[in-house]
């Protein structure tokens, strides 16, 4: 089968404008340049409103990046030295360097094999070992999305009750997720995504929000986003806050983006369908949970011989990316908290391998994707025979 005429693309960030129509974000743009207000402007205030309504939570709060969401929403829990986070460990850095960024310990947690989320097992074993060692408090635990697949929130919210702790989800990736009718952002006490440009709802920069129900916890992260500023004298920092401001233009592509985002979701469904049924077993897929829907940012498959596979896929003009080669506890930044064995991460980070994946990927791309990967996995069947 010959490669199509076009480029086939692991993540398309620009088709999406031609659908909406670029003069909708020219005009936009021209009202910022006009109205001035370039940081939280009428356009970022809208944008809460629509992302709150649209997750099905009380309160959003957009800022200026998946991080800066993470780190907020713990400095709204006043997470500080001495406390312990549990974090998974399969996962973009980000997640656990929110903790440590307050100076708060992070606890790293295996993935479960199938999922590639949080496994909730090790996740209460990980709670014990360091309840027995009494040293430290136990604070929140941050589950991971993966590549936009909800986790196990019922077991994961049940632990942290069980322990008093809090439950941040890191939705990062998984905006657009549906958890047993519950839509990301609206699932955990509270949640933070990224509008990265990759990410299925991106911006043309850096962008994020925290989501939660609690009006208390919404002005503790809309102060902590502007310096710990009092609502009441905005010269009198009552806390310790930072930069986290989003600005006006990406507050203004966001609102058009939203205008796809579910036709979008739809279709990275499409893509995955296809995937799930076609692509040969030989490939590993990602378990997604009964009743949920992922928001698909990557489809991810692992198989023995990854790295071969990706060489042999690039040279067939498919582009592919091993996301994560190195579970976080392994970075050289993280060794001193490198203290628990994951074995199933470190196995998924040798495995992984994540394949084209947008909505805007037709069937002529998916034959000749599906076709090549499952070529690999019959010559691959054929010498093991
Ligand atoms: C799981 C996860 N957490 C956090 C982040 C951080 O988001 P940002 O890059 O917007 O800071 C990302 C972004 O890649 C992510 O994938």
């Amino acid at each position: 089968m010959s490669k199509p005429n076009k480029p086939i693309m692991l993540f398309d960030c620009k088709t999406s404008q031609s659908v909406i129509g670029q003069d909708k974000f020219l005009k936009a743009f021209e009202n910022i340049l006009n109205h001035g207000a370039y940081c939280q402007g009428p356009e970022t205030r809208e944008l809460d409103e629509k992302l709150a309504n649209y997750s099905g939570t009380k309160f959003c709060s957009t800022c200026g990046s998946g991080t800066d969401a993470l780190t907020l929403a713990l400095m709204a829990w006043g997470v500080k030295p001495g406390d312990a986070v549990f974090v998974s460990s399969f996962t973009f850095v980000a997640s656990a360097e929110a903790p440590v960024l307050l100076g708060a310990t992070p606890i790293f947690v295996d993935s479960d094999p199938n999922t590639f989320n949080m496994d909730v097992n090790d996740l209460r074993r990980a709670i014990e070992e360091v309840k027995k060692e009494g040293k430290l408090n136990l604070k929140a635990i941050i589950p991971v999305d993966i590549f936009g697949s909800p986790c196990e929130y019922d077991e994961i919210m049940a632990i942290a009750k069980e322990y008093g702790m809090k439950v941040l989800s890191d939705s990062c990736q998984s905006y657009g997720s549906v958890y047993k009718g519950k839509k990301a952002g609206s699932i955990a006490d509270m949640s933070a995504t990224s509008f990265y440009p990759t990410k299925p709802l991106g911006c043309y920069g850096d962008g994020g929000a925290v989501f939660t129900n609690d009006s208390e916890e919404n002005e503790l992260v809309k102060s902590c986003r502007v310096h710990g500023m009092s609502p009441a004298d905005h010269y009198d920092n009552v806390r310790l806050g930072m930069t986290g401001r989003m600005n006006s233009f990406q507050g203004a592509v966001l609102l058009q983006k939203l205008t796809v985002f579910d036709q979008e979701l739809k279709d990275r469904a499409r893509v995955a369908k296809r995937y799930d049924n076609e692509l040969d077993n030989y490939f590993g897929k990602q378990k997604i949970l009964d009743n949920c829907q992922s928001a698909y940012a990557l489809y991810t498959i692992h198989c023995e011989d990854r790295d071969e596979l990706m060489a042999y896929l690039k040279e067939n003009g498919i582009p592919c990316g091993a996301y994560y080669p190195r579970p976080v506890n392994t970075q050289t930044a993280y060794a001193e908290w490198n203290t628990r064995s994951l074995p199933v991460c470190e196995k998924l980070s040798k495995t992984v391998l994540s394949i084209p994946m947008t909505p805007y990927l037709d069937d002529e791309d998916l034959d000749y994707v599906i076709t090549k990967m499952n070529e690999f996995a019959a010559r691959k069947m054929n010498k093991a025979a």
